[in-house]
Protein backbone atom coordinates (compact mmCIF):
# COMPACT_ATOMS: atom_id res chain seq x y z
CA UNK A 1 0.00 0.00 0.00
CA UNK A 2 1.01 3.01 -0.75
CA UNK A 3 2.32 5.83 1.98
CA UNK A 4 2.31 8.99 0.41
CA UNK A 5 -0.72 10.53 -0.86
CA UNK A 6 -0.45 13.86 -2.29
CA UNK A 7 -2.68 16.54 -4.19
CA UNK A 8 -2.40 18.52 -7.21
CA UNK A 9 -4.34 21.45 -8.94
CA UNK A 10 -4.35 21.57 -12.32
CA UNK A 11 -3.54 18.04 -13.01
CA UNK A 12 -5.54 17.20 -16.22
CA UNK A 13 -3.03 18.73 -18.85
CA UNK A 14 0.70 20.77 -18.86
CA UNK A 15 2.82 20.79 -16.01
CA UNK A 16 0.04 19.27 -13.34
CA UNK A 17 -0.43 16.28 -15.94
CA UNK A 18 3.31 15.70 -16.07
CA UNK A 19 3.32 16.05 -12.06
CA UNK A 20 0.67 13.73 -11.32
CA UNK A 21 2.50 11.12 -13.50
CA UNK A 22 5.84 11.55 -11.74
CA UNK A 23 4.93 11.71 -8.16
CA UNK A 24 2.84 8.28 -9.00
CA UNK A 25 6.22 6.83 -10.41
CA UNK A 26 7.51 8.10 -6.73
CA UNK A 27 5.00 6.13 -5.04
CA UNK A 28 2.35 8.37 -3.94
CA UNK A 29 -0.99 7.95 -4.60
CA UNK A 30 -2.15 10.98 -6.41
CA UNK A 31 -5.96 13.02 -6.06
CA UNK A 32 -5.89 15.03 -9.19
CA UNK A 33 -7.77 18.06 -9.14
CA UNK A 34 -9.10 20.72 -12.27
CA UNK A 35 -12.65 21.11 -13.85
CA UNK A 36 -12.35 18.94 -16.31
CA UNK A 37 -10.64 15.00 -15.43
CA UNK A 38 -7.43 14.16 -17.22
CA UNK A 39 -6.43 11.15 -18.56
CA UNK A 40 -4.42 9.50 -16.04
CA UNK A 41 -5.72 6.01 -14.96
CA UNK A 42 -4.34 6.00 -11.58
CA UNK A 43 -4.94 9.21 -10.71
CA UNK A 44 -7.90 9.85 -8.27
CA UNK A 45 -9.99 12.07 -10.22
CA UNK A 46 -11.73 15.36 -8.71
CA UNK A 47 -13.35 17.40 -10.86
CA UNK A 48 -13.26 20.99 -9.05
CA UNK A 49 -13.00 24.28 -9.83
CA UNK A 50 -10.22 25.79 -6.98
CA UNK A 51 -12.34 29.65 -7.50
CA UNK A 52 -15.38 27.94 -5.84
CA UNK A 53 -14.84 27.87 -2.15
CA UNK A 54 -17.65 25.17 -1.51
CA UNK A 55 -16.42 22.83 -4.13
CA UNK A 56 -12.62 23.10 -2.90
CA UNK A 57 -14.04 22.35 1.09
CA UNK A 58 -16.04 19.32 -0.10
CA UNK A 59 -13.32 18.04 -2.27
CA UNK A 60 -10.68 18.05 0.03
CA UNK A 61 -13.36 17.06 2.96
CA UNK A 62 -13.78 13.76 0.49
CA UNK A 63 -9.85 13.18 0.36
CA UNK A 64 -9.03 13.76 4.01
CA UNK A 65 -12.08 10.89 4.34
CA UNK A 66 -10.19 8.83 1.59
CA UNK A 67 -6.57 9.24 2.53
CA UNK A 68 -6.54 10.12 6.44
CA UNK A 69 -3.55 12.47 5.70
CA UNK A 70 -1.91 14.54 3.18
CA UNK A 71 1.67 14.71 2.85
CA UNK A 72 1.92 16.56 -0.29
CA UNK A 73 -0.08 19.46 -2.00
CA UNK A 74 1.06 21.27 -5.46
CA UNK A 75 -1.27 24.11 -6.08
CA UNK A 76 -0.44 24.57 -9.72
CA UNK A 77 -3.49 25.18 -11.04
CA UNK A 78 -3.37 28.19 -13.23
CA UNK A 79 -4.13 30.70 -15.96
CA UNK A 80 -2.58 33.93 -18.12
CA UNK A 81 -4.06 37.05 -19.59
CA UNK A 82 -1.93 39.24 -20.94
CA UNK A 83 -2.80 43.61 -22.10
CA UNK A 84 -2.19 46.67 -20.99
CA UNK A 85 -3.39 47.26 -17.21
CA UNK A 86 -5.50 50.08 -17.98
CA UNK A 87 -7.49 48.17 -21.00
CA UNK A 88 -7.88 45.42 -18.92
CA UNK A 89 -11.60 44.45 -18.03
CA UNK A 90 -12.28 44.20 -14.20
CA UNK A 91 -13.80 41.03 -14.93
CA UNK A 92 -10.66 39.44 -16.56
CA UNK A 93 -7.90 40.78 -13.75
CA UNK A 94 -10.12 39.70 -11.24
CA UNK A 95 -10.34 36.25 -12.33
CA UNK A 96 -6.42 36.22 -13.18
CA UNK A 97 -6.30 36.87 -9.38
CA UNK A 98 -9.47 34.80 -8.02
CA UNK A 99 -7.60 31.29 -9.92
CA UNK A 100 -4.26 32.12 -9.61
CA UNK A 101 -4.06 33.57 -6.28
CA UNK A 102 -7.13 33.24 -3.99
CA UNK A 103 -7.31 29.47 -5.75
CA UNK A 104 -4.03 28.47 -4.28
CA UNK A 105 -4.82 29.87 -1.29
CA UNK A 106 -8.26 28.44 -0.80
CA UNK A 107 -6.57 24.83 -1.45
CA UNK A 108 -3.95 25.62 0.78
CA UNK A 109 -6.04 26.56 3.44
CA UNK A 110 -7.94 23.14 3.44
CA UNK A 111 -4.75 21.60 3.63
CA UNK A 112 -2.72 23.32 6.75
CA UNK A 113 -5.08 21.91 9.68
CA UNK A 114 -4.98 18.21 8.72
CA UNK A 115 -1.12 18.81 7.76
CA UNK A 116 -0.88 20.62 11.35
CA UNK A 117 -2.08 17.92 13.07
CA UNK A 118 -0.13 15.66 11.59
CA UNK A 119 2.74 17.88 12.72
CA UNK A 120 3.82 16.98 8.58
CA UNK A 121 3.38 18.34 5.30
CA UNK A 122 4.50 20.43 2.16
CA UNK A 123 3.05 22.56 -0.13
CA UNK A 124 4.42 23.39 -2.70
CA UNK A 125 3.44 26.63 -5.11
CA UNK A 126 3.84 26.73 -9.11
CA UNK A 127 5.11 30.30 -9.56
CA UNK A 128 6.86 31.90 -12.19
CA UNK A 129 9.88 33.98 -12.67
CA UNK A 130 7.09 36.55 -13.43
CA UNK A 131 6.72 37.03 -9.46
CA UNK A 132 10.96 38.31 -9.47
CA UNK A 133 10.52 39.95 -13.23
CA UNK A 134 7.62 41.62 -13.50
CA UNK A 135 6.70 41.91 -17.14
CA UNK A 136 4.98 44.41 -19.11
CA UNK A 137 1.70 43.50 -20.79
CA UNK A 138 0.90 40.60 -17.99
CA UNK A 139 1.13 42.84 -14.75
CA UNK A 140 -1.73 41.11 -13.11
CA UNK A 141 -0.03 37.29 -14.01
CA UNK A 142 3.34 38.90 -12.62
CA UNK A 143 0.83 40.17 -9.54
CA UNK A 144 -0.87 37.01 -9.06
CA UNK A 145 2.55 34.89 -8.71
CA UNK A 146 4.12 37.63 -6.66
CA UNK A 147 1.35 37.18 -4.43
CA UNK A 148 2.10 33.63 -4.39
CA UNK A 149 6.07 33.96 -3.43
CA UNK A 150 5.04 36.03 -0.66
CA UNK A 151 1.95 34.13 0.80
CA UNK A 152 4.26 30.72 0.52
CA UNK A 153 6.90 32.66 2.36
CA UNK A 154 4.90 34.02 5.32
CA UNK A 155 2.75 30.58 5.46
CA UNK A 156 5.70 29.03 5.50
CA UNK A 157 6.93 30.61 8.73
CA UNK A 158 4.05 30.20 10.22
CA UNK A 159 4.00 26.72 9.95
CA UNK A 160 7.57 25.78 10.74
CA UNK A 161 6.99 24.69 14.23
CA UNK A 162 4.59 22.46 12.92
CA UNK A 163 7.07 20.87 10.84
CA UNK A 164 4.85 21.54 7.87
CA UNK A 165 7.16 23.09 4.69
CA UNK A 166 6.34 25.55 1.98
CA UNK A 167 8.26 26.30 -1.56
CA UNK A 168 7.56 27.67 -4.63
CA UNK A 169 8.88 26.47 -7.76
CA UNK A 170 9.41 29.50 -10.35
CA UNK A 171 9.21 28.54 -13.74
CA UNK A 172 10.26 30.38 -16.72
CA UNK A 173 9.20 28.83 -20.64
CA UNK A 174 7.64 26.16 -20.52
CA UNK A 175 5.59 24.14 -23.54
CA UNK A 176 2.17 23.60 -22.22
CA UNK A 177 -1.39 24.75 -23.63
CA UNK A 178 -0.63 27.73 -21.13
CA UNK A 179 0.29 29.71 -24.16
CA UNK A 180 -3.06 29.49 -26.45
CA UNK A 181 -5.34 29.26 -23.59
CA UNK A 182 -4.07 32.86 -22.52
CA UNK A 183 -6.83 35.42 -22.80
CA UNK A 184 -5.12 38.35 -24.53
CA UNK A 185 -6.55 41.69 -24.66
CA UNK A 186 -5.49 43.80 -27.50
CA UNK A 187 -7.22 47.18 -26.81
CA UNK A 188 -5.04 50.00 -26.73
CA UNK A 189 -2.46 48.53 -28.96
CA UNK A 190 -2.65 51.82 -31.11
CA UNK A 191 -2.10 53.93 -28.47
CA UNK A 192 0.38 51.74 -26.85
CA UNK A 193 1.95 52.26 -30.36
CA UNK A 194 2.01 48.38 -31.10
CA UNK A 195 3.93 47.42 -27.90
CA UNK A 196 1.58 44.53 -26.47
CA UNK A 197 0.69 42.36 -29.89
CA UNK A 198 5.17 42.73 -29.81
CA UNK A 199 5.98 42.25 -25.83
CA UNK A 200 3.07 39.14 -26.14
CA UNK A 201 4.39 37.55 -29.47
CA UNK A 202 7.88 37.73 -28.27
CA UNK A 203 7.13 35.93 -25.17
CA UNK A 204 4.99 33.11 -26.64
CA UNK A 205 7.54 32.22 -29.35
CA UNK A 206 9.65 31.66 -26.07
CA UNK A 207 7.03 29.79 -23.95
CA UNK A 208 6.23 27.43 -27.52
CA UNK A 209 10.30 26.62 -27.13
CA UNK A 210 10.37 26.48 -23.86
CA UNK A 211 11.40 23.05 -21.55
CA UNK A 212 9.15 20.64 -21.25
CA UNK A 213 6.83 19.80 -18.18
CA UNK A 214 8.03 16.58 -18.13
CA UNK A 215 11.66 18.63 -16.71
CA UNK A 216 9.73 20.43 -14.42
CA UNK A 217 8.36 17.41 -13.20
CA UNK A 218 11.38 16.34 -12.48
CA UNK A 219 12.87 18.93 -10.92
CA UNK A 220 9.94 18.54 -8.63
CA UNK A 221 10.69 15.20 -7.64
CA UNK A 222 14.39 15.83 -7.07
CA UNK A 223 13.14 18.78 -4.74
CA UNK A 224 10.71 16.85 -3.18
CA UNK A 225 13.79 14.23 -2.25
CA UNK A 226 15.54 16.75 0.08
CA UNK A 227 15.25 16.51 3.46
CA UNK A 228 13.83 20.32 3.78
CA UNK A 229 12.48 22.17 0.75
CA UNK A 230 14.08 25.09 0.26
CA UNK A 231 11.49 28.18 0.07
CA UNK A 232 11.94 28.74 -3.87
CA UNK A 233 14.03 27.35 -6.24
CA UNK A 234 13.98 27.85 -10.09
CA UNK A 235 13.84 25.74 -12.67
CA UNK A 236 16.98 25.44 -15.59
CA UNK A 237 20.57 26.67 -14.98
CA UNK A 238 19.94 29.28 -17.15
CA UNK A 239 16.78 30.44 -15.38
CA UNK A 240 18.57 30.47 -12.32
CA UNK A 241 21.37 32.77 -13.43
CA UNK A 242 18.36 34.86 -14.47
CA UNK A 243 17.56 34.45 -10.66
CA UNK A 244 21.03 35.46 -9.39
CA UNK A 245 21.05 38.85 -11.70
CA UNK A 246 17.62 39.61 -10.00
CA UNK A 247 19.33 39.02 -6.43
CA UNK A 248 22.33 41.28 -7.57
CA UNK A 249 21.20 43.72 -9.84
CA UNK A 250 20.29 47.55 -8.54
CA UNK A 251 16.14 46.98 -9.45
CA UNK A 252 16.03 50.29 -11.61
CA UNK A 253 18.72 48.52 -14.10
CA UNK A 254 16.56 45.73 -13.60
CA UNK A 255 13.57 46.95 -14.47
CA UNK A 256 15.47 48.91 -17.58
CA UNK A 257 16.60 45.66 -18.99
CA UNK A 258 13.12 44.41 -19.02
CA UNK A 259 11.38 46.99 -20.38
CA UNK A 260 14.12 46.91 -23.15
CA UNK A 261 13.27 43.23 -24.04
CA UNK A 262 9.87 43.04 -23.43
CA UNK A 263 8.71 46.90 -23.28
N1 LIG B 1 3.56 27.24 -19.26
C1 LIG B 1 4.40 28.15 -18.81
O1 LIG B 1 5.22 28.70 -19.58
C2 LIG B 1 4.41 28.53 -17.36
C3 LIG B 1 5.47 29.34 -16.89
C4 LIG B 1 5.50 29.71 -15.54
C5 LIG B 1 4.50 29.25 -14.68
N2 LIG B 1 3.48 28.47 -15.16
C6 LIG B 1 2.45 28.06 -14.21
O2 LIG B 1 2.30 26.66 -14.24
C7 LIG B 1 0.95 26.31 -13.85
C8 LIG B 1 0.41 25.29 -14.83
O3 LIG B 1 0.39 25.86 -16.12
P1 LIG B 1 0.44 24.99 -17.46
O4 LIG B 1 1.46 25.59 -18.34
O5 LIG B 1 0.50 23.54 -17.17
O6 LIG B 1 -1.01 25.36 -18.06
P2 LIG B 1 -2.14 24.46 -18.75
O7 LIG B 1 -1.51 23.43 -19.63
O8 LIG B 1 -3.08 25.44 -19.38
O9 LIG B 1 -2.83 23.72 -17.53
C9 LIG B 1 -3.53 24.44 -16.56
C10 LIG B 1 -4.20 23.48 -15.59
O10 LIG B 1 -4.91 24.25 -14.62
C11 LIG B 1 -6.27 23.79 -14.58
N3 LIG B 1 -7.15 24.91 -14.20
C12 LIG B 1 -7.27 26.11 -14.80
N4 LIG B 1 -8.21 26.84 -14.18
C13 LIG B 1 -8.68 26.07 -13.17
C14 LIG B 1 -9.67 26.26 -12.17
N5 LIG B 1 -10.37 27.39 -12.08
N6 LIG B 1 -9.88 25.26 -11.27
C15 LIG B 1 -9.19 24.10 -11.35
N7 LIG B 1 -8.25 23.86 -12.27
C16 LIG B 1 -8.01 24.84 -13.17
C17 LIG B 1 -6.53 23.23 -15.96
O11 LIG B 1 -7.55 22.25 -15.94
P3 LIG B 1 -9.09 22.51 -16.34
O12 LIG B 1 -9.09 23.47 -17.51
O13 LIG B 1 -9.63 21.15 -16.65
O14 LIG B 1 -9.71 23.09 -15.12
C18 LIG B 1 -5.20 22.57 -16.27
O15 LIG B 1 -5.16 21.29 -15.69
C19 LIG B 1 0.17 27.62 -13.79
O16 LIG B 1 0.05 28.04 -12.46
C20 LIG B 1 1.07 28.59 -14.57
O17 LIG B 1 0.91 29.92 -14.14
C21 LIG B 1 3.42 28.10 -16.47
Amino acid sequence: MNEKNAIVTGASKGIGFSLAKALLTEGYTVYGLSRKPGSLEEVRWMTCDVTDKEDVKQVFAKIVKDAGRIDLLVCNAGIGISGAAEFTSAEDYARQMEVNFMGAVCCALQAVPLMREQRSGRILFISSLAAIFPLPFQSFYSASKAAINAFSDALGLELRPFGVETSTLMLNDVKTEFTDNRRKTATGDDVYEGRIGASVEKMEQSERSGMSPDQVAETACKLLKRRHLPSHKIVGMSNEFLGFLCRILPTNLMLYLLGKIYG
